[in-house]
């Protein structure tokens, strides 16, 4: 017990192995959009506003961005005082200890490594229509995950696109977020785009009734496009990587969350405007389909592709924190040694390919629909964490007291783990069932391996 609650020691941070100084505000902002703005949007609002919200979809996407943008600010506060590599995982081990930042850094890596298998297999079905669009047809094998009875055994596609954003990671991180940055602004002038066109076509009779499923819909709905939203706190996995981070840190995650509730309000109001949100039941791609309901399928063509690439940003950023993760656990003992390996350019080159490689052969085979809610939770624990973590970290003497600081504090970092209990509780017993077997599990590995090799092992 002694070892499960020992803390890292604030000086040992100046120690420690370095990865290499590159990013600014604005690198930060791309990567908070690229993590965020994908699937969530592209795919999810068909469905929920059919069957959860109605149009009151709005609703939830707006308790969604006050509970995540609560998180958002105790997450700013943490990664500007503690600007490591690990995100929640490495701010847990100052403020609570190794027992508990260990099962954080496992209920994160649920969340990095289902988003980017679950948005890698959404990113497939995009293409496959796509290339079939223009009569390029993937064999039935390789198009889907392990499913005989439809003749599908492989997503080669979702394999694929997580195999080349693993030789971009290896590439480098400044080289890649170019890519990303270009690849960011595509996807938000094509969502821009869908705004601007749409809002012509809106029928304000469209939006009544606005809640047709009442406001237990929303709340329920709110608790589902959370997903949306995720992907801003992989941001903060970055601070290790940050110029100035004490700055540019709060900047780089209060600016990407709000860009995107902006947009996401947005497209919502335009797309439940648009079409009837009866007709969008079982839509793959809702946005698109708005586009054709009025006729307008240049743009619609031009969307898919802003989705496709859309959701490529996430998949980047999603396995660039997962991999930072790994970096830090592995560098702390808990996790083997060779995963916080790094090259000449300061590149965790191993633990990427072990992490691309696993995380496509999941894509490949399972199909994650039914999986989509684990990374919900497993987020909103992590978020819980941090918010409560605020509290014992200005208590802790020892921690930096410069840096960007939590506003109203006690009360909203109480509000903020509130609200994202009150999330949790919203999803399904499955889920819950699901997240306390991978918990069960990390409690194992960590008693089993991490305790003995921890370096802060005091036995
Ligand atoms: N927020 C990310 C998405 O919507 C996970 O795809």
């Amino acid at each position: 017990m002694n070892q499960f609650f020992k803390k890292k020691d604030w000086l040992s941070f100046q120690t420690n192995k370095k990865l290499k100084k590159t990013l600014g505000a604005f690198d930060l902002t791309m990567l908070g959009v690229g993590a965020v703005v994908g699937s969530g949007i592209f795919i999810l609002p068909g469905e929920i506003s059919s069957t959860i919200t109605g149009p009151g979809i709005m609703i939830s996407f707006i308790i969604a961005a006050i509970g995540c943008g609560l998180a958002a600010l105790c997450y700013s506060e943490f990664s500007s005082k503690i600007p490591q590599a690990g995100s929640a995982y490495t701010y847990s081990y100052y403020v609570f200890g190794e027992g508990i930042a260990w099962i954080l850094g496992w209920a994160l890596l649920l969340e990095y490594g289902l988003a980017i298998a679950a948005v890698a297999s959404g990113w497939s079905s995009y293409v496959v229509n796509l290339l079939s669009g223009m009569n390029i047809h993937i064999t039935k094998a390789l198009s889907g995950s392990y499913n005989p009875e439809q003749g599908q055994y492989f997503d080669l596609p979702a394999f694929l696109i997580i195999a080349v954003i693993g030789v971009l990671l290896i590439i480098g991180v400044r080289e890649s977020t170019r890519i990303n940055n270009i690849m960011v602004v595509v996807k938000i002038l094509v969502v821009l785009l869908f705004i601007l066109v749409g809002a012509f076509y809106v029928k304000p009779d469209n939006w009544t009734p606005f809640l047709p499923f009442g406001f237990n819909g929303v709340l329920t709905g709110a608790s589902m496009v959370f997903f949306a939203y995720i992907g801003f706190d992989a941001v903060s996995s970055a601070a290790e990587e940050v110029k100035n981070p004490q700055k540019n840190m709060p900047i780089g995650i209060i600016a990407a969350l709000s860009v995107c509730t902006l947009l996401y309000i947005i497209v919502s109001a335009v797309l439940t405007g648009v079409v009837p949100y009866q007709q969008l039941e079982g839509v793959g791609a809702p946005v698109a389909f708005a586009l054709q309901s009025i006729n307008q399928n240049w743009v619609a063509g031009f969307l898919s592709l802003g989705a496709i690439v859309g959701m490529t940003t996430v998949i980047f950023v999603m396995a660039y924190g997962g991999t930072r993760l790994i970096f830090a656990i592995s560098r702390d003992g808990l996790l083997p040694k060779i995963l916080s390996k790094t090259n000449h350019k300061q590149t965790p080159v191993q633990n990427t390919i072990i992490l691309t490689i696993s995380m496509g052969i999941v894509s490949g085979l399972v199909p994650l629909a039914e999986l989509a809610s684990l990374i919900n939770i497993g987020t909103l624990f992590a978020f819980c964490t941090v918010s409560i973590g605020v509290i014992f970290l200005r208590k802790n003497p020892n921690l930096p007291t410069d840096g960007f600081n939590v506003p109203f504090y006690p009360v909203l970092p109480i509000i903020s783990c509130v609200i994202c209990l009150y999330l949790m509780t919203n999803l399904s017993q499955t889920t819950w069932i699901a997240f306390i077997i991978w918990f069960i599990l990390g409690i194992i590995i960590y008693f089993t391996y991490g305790i003995r090799h921890s370096k802060l092992k005091t036995f």
